[in-house]
């Protein structure tokens, strides 16, 4: 089963950025961690700081039918392009799941709002590099 891991800007400064609200793990780590737990699965963890290729990703996942874990970011939170794109995953019968390293309800006001919630097919926040595991079971779950 390919799964595409899919990561919004500024989060390939992850080990060094903000430890304290994101953890010390990089996204190279974090993508060994999930390729330690599901060696049977074919997982693609990607990074952009580019809406435009984040967009792409994502029509492509729908294309190849490909389940989505998406941390879409500080995009989360105004990218309506964005929402539009993972409104074609979610409406192509296929998984995709918002992830966040921190809870952004217990953080800054701006972001509380998610705009990529409502066409996900669910959100998983606040465990850290944990949230990408969850999200893979459930991938795993739902395959
Ligand atoms: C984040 C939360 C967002 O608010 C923030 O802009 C990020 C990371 C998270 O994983 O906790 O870049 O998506």
């Amino acid at each position: 089963l390919r799964v595409f891991v899919l990561n919004g800007p500024n989060l390939d400064r992850l080990g060094t950025r903000q430890p304290e609200v994101y953890g010390t793990m990089t996204l190279a780590d974090i993508e060994g961690m999930l390729a330690e737990h599901h060696a049977d699965l074919a997982i693609e963890v990607r990074q952009s700081n580019d809406e435009a290729t984040l967009i792409a990703w994502l029509h492509e996942a729908v294309d190849a039918r490909v389940p989505v874990i998406l941390n879409p970011a500080a995009f989360t939170h105004y990218s309506y392009a964005l929402r539009d794109a993972a409104t074609l995953v979610t409406e192509a019968g296929l998984t995709l799941i918002e992830v966040h390293l921190s809870n952004p309800h217990a953080r800054e006001e701006f972001r509380h709002t998610s705009v990529i919630s409502g066409v996900a097919t669910g959100v998983i926040a606040g465990f850290g590099a944990h949230s990408y595991l969850l999200a893979l079971d459930e991938v795993r779950r739902r395959a």
